[in-house]
């Protein structure tokens, strides 16, 4: 389904990232990872090499714009881009502070504009190439103390509307995904606050999402299957919206 596509992914050392990673490699594209953590990115990049396929993998701390311009001058030209790495954070507003703003944006969207802004000014996204945004439900929701992630997510998406259309007239394609919640490392403590994690799965009609959900829809929108496909929004959350 991927055949020889070369496909960066951030955030790909856990969680959701990783097991986008590994299934490029199982659909034979050839996946490049990056995070922080290091022994994490070798230990994902062995596995995906047992199943056959020809993973890299960059270190990198997003936060940072000279290892974003490393990264960035280390890849091959590149057919998919997952931009996946992001933090969690719950502030009520009252216990906002200036730092705190800062924090989260960087990470959740200014490091992916200037990620997206690299890649572009040095040419290395192919025509027809296919550029997956996961953002988050919260965005469209109103979660007590999620408001600067959910802003955050609500910010990736704008970006990604008009970033669709600038990119329109090479065939490159831009789509977001928001998941409701998978359990991941990121999500762990919030099923932890619950004695047996009930109320939330109740509104959870399909039960709580896991990191292959996400990452069958990932792929659906990185292969040639979804060419006509730019722009969106999709929803994937086992039908938590509908209640
Ligand atoms: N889990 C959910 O329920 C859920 C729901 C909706 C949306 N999402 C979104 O899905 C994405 C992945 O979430 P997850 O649950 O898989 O979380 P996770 O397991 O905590 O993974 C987060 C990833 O982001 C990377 N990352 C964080 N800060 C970074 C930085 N400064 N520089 C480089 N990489 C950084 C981490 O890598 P290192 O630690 O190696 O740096 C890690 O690989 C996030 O954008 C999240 O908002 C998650």
């Amino acid at each position: 389904m991927l055949s020889e596509k070369n496909i960066l992914v951030t955030g790909s050392s856990s969680g959701i990232g990783r097991q986008i990673a590994i299934d490029i490699g199982l659909n034979k594209g050839n996946p490049i990872l990056t995070g922080r953590n290091i022994e994490k990115l070798e230990e994902i990049c062995k596995l995906i090499i047992q199943e056959g396929a020809h993973p890299v993998y960059h270190q990198a701390d997003l936060r940072n714009e000279n290892e974003i311009t490393d990264l960035v001058m280390s890849l091959p030209n590149l057919s998919g881009l997952v931009i996946n790495a992001g933090i969690i954070d719950y502030t009520p507003v009252k216990f906002i502070s200036k730092a705190k703003i800062d924090d989260i944006f960087l990470v959740n969207f200014t490091s992916n504009v200037i990620l997206i802004k690299k890649l572009l000014e040095y040419k290395k996204i192919n025509n027809n190439s296919s550029i997956v945004f996961i953002g988050s439900i919260s965005s469209k929701l109103g979660v007590p103390g999620t408001s600067l992630y959910a802003a955050s997510k609500a910010a990736l998406t704008s970006f990604a509307k008009v970033l669709a259309i600038e990119v329109s007239a090479k065939k490159i394609r831009v789509n977001v995904l928001s998941p409701g919640l998978v359990t991941t490392d990121l999500t762990g403590n919030i099923r932890d606050k619950k004695s047996d994690g009930s109320e939330k799965d109740k509104n959870y009609p399909l039960g709580w999402g896991t990191t292959h959900n996400v990452a069958n829809a990932v792929i659906f929108l990185l292969s040639d299957k979804s060419e006509w496909m730019t722009g969106t929004d999709i929803v994937i959350d086992g039908g938590f919206t509908l209640s």
